[in-house]
This record gives structure tokens, sequence and C-alpha cells, in this order.
């Protein structure tokens, strides 16, 4: 993680998810990482998506120990209890739609609204939020998972806005929103039988490098792990 300064520090939301783990400990073993900190439903902090004073009290002790320079978000869902990829109109629920919104979309934002402040005005920082190809509206040829596609189209509208607004007053910051491809995690298990996937650890470290690529003109943009941009 070259293009940041020497001793960064990095926070992983979902740091108990399978990509999470992995992004948490490549970061950890990076030589110019001071402190790599994940938080996740079971850490203390505990971070939960859909409790905000949760996301805001990690925050507030977090910040304790200075500003971070990479805020890295691996939280998602595809399918829960409630929640089933849908494919058909006839399966859509509006409560199983609202939970993947307030995971994929208001979740994430949430993190950025309490943590964009913990990132510094005069040096380089990134927010990067993993989010789904099939969340690109350009991109959509199959239709179906109504619910994942459209609150994963609507982190990247999010994150494109948080973008242009956190460029204002830090302007070496920047927002993401990353395509992990096809990994082997819980979340792609049900779906992914047949299918050559990443482990979780190449995903990890493929992502990692396009944020260290990348310029402040990436910001608001929408990058696979190989650093394509992909089509809203
Ligand atoms: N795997 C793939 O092929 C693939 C492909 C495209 C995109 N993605 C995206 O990659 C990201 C990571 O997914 P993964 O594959 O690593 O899945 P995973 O192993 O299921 O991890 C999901 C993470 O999200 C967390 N999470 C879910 N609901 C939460 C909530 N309310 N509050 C806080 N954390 C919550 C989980 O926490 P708990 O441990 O507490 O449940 C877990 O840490 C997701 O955004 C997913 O949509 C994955």
């Amino acid at each position: 993680m070259s293009s940041f300064q020497d001793g960064f520090r990095a926070v992983v939301v979902g740091a108990s998810g399978g990509i999470g783990a992995a992004v948490l400990q490549l970061l950890r073993a990076a030589p110019r990482c001071g402190e790599a900190i994940g938080v996740s439903r079971r850490s203390s902090p505990r971070l939960d998506l859909e409790h905000e004073d949760t996301i805001a009290d990690a925050a507030r002790q977090i910040a304790e120990g200075g500003p971070v320079h990479l805020i890295f978000d691996a939280t998602g869902v595809l399918h829960s209890a409630a929640l089933k990829p849908e494919k058909a109109l006839s399966a859509f629920d509006p409560a199983a739609a609202a939970q993947a919104f307030a995971v994929n979309a208001t979740g994430p934002l949430l993190v950025l609204k309490h943590f964009h402040t913990l990132m510094p005005r005069d040096e380089r920082s990134v927010f990067a939020s993993i989010s789904a190809r099939v969340g690109s509206i350009s991109d959509n040829h199959l239709g179906g998972w109504y619910s994942y596609r459209a609150s994963k189209a609507a982190l990247n509208m999010l994150l494109k806005t948080a973008a242009i607004e956190i460029a204002r007053k830090r302007p070496q910051a920047l927002c993401l929103a990353l395509h992990p491809g096809t990994v082997n995690t819980r979340l792609s298990q049900p779906f992914a039988s047949g299918r050559d996937l990443f482990t979780p650890e190449e995903s990890a470290a493929k992502m990692l490098s396009v944020i260290d690529t990348a310029a402040p003109g990436h910001s608001g943009r929408f990058l696979a792990y190989d650093g394509e941009e992909i089509g809203w």
C-alpha cells in the first residue's frame, strides 16, 4: 500500500465476512500500515448498519486514535432468512427489499456519514465500498435479483454523490465503488456452483491494488477488481 503515508490507519467494516476478513489480514501484514481495525456486528466497538447509533459510536471510539486513511466497507447482503434473490416479479417483497436497501445502500452511506470526518484533509485517503457488477444498470442483461441489483445501484449513486461533496474539503480523498469478482464466501455459496471463483484473499489483494493505484480523478467511479471501469 505504497500510496498511503507510512504508518497509515485503516478500518475494515464487515471484518467478519469472507472478503472483509481477508482485506483485514492483508492490511495487517502491509509494511506501511500502522494500524488496521476490524469492525463488525461481533466486534468491540460493535457496528450494525441497521443501527446508526452503533456506527456513530464506533467512529467516535476509532477517532480517538487519530485520522483514518483507508476505510474499506466490505458489508453486504444477498440472502438472509427474509431476503431471497427474486427470480420473478411475483417474488418481490417490499419488506425484504427494504432490508437489502438498509444493508447494501443506506448502511454504507451511514458509515461514510460518520467516518468521513476521520479522513485527513491534507493527506491521501480512500473510502471504498464493495458494490457488485449486478448493480450496473447498463450491464443488466439477465434480469432477476430485483432487491440486490437495485440496492447496489442505489449504493453506487450514493457514493458518487458523496464523492462530489467530500472532494470540496478533502481534495485528496477518494470514494470508490468496487466489484470484487465472484468470490467464494458465504454470500455467493448458494449461487456459485460450477463457476470459477476467486478466493477471498485473491479478491482482497486485487481490490487493495486498485485502491493503491487509484488517482484523485477516479473518485466517484465504479471499478472492478482488475481496475476496469464499470458503466453505471
Ligand atoms: N462473494 C461474491 O461473489 C460477491 C460478488 C459481488 C459483490 N460482493 C459483495 O462483497 C461484499 C462482501 O461480501 P462477502 O462475499 O464477503 O459476503 P459475507 O461473507 O456474507 O460478508 C458479508 C459481511 O456483511 C456484514 N453484514 C451484513 N449485514 C450487516 C449489518 N446489518 N451490519 C453490519 N454488517 C453486516 C456481515 O456481518 P455478519 O458476519 O455479522 O453477518 C459480513 O461481515 C458484499 O457487499 C457483497 O454484496 C460479493
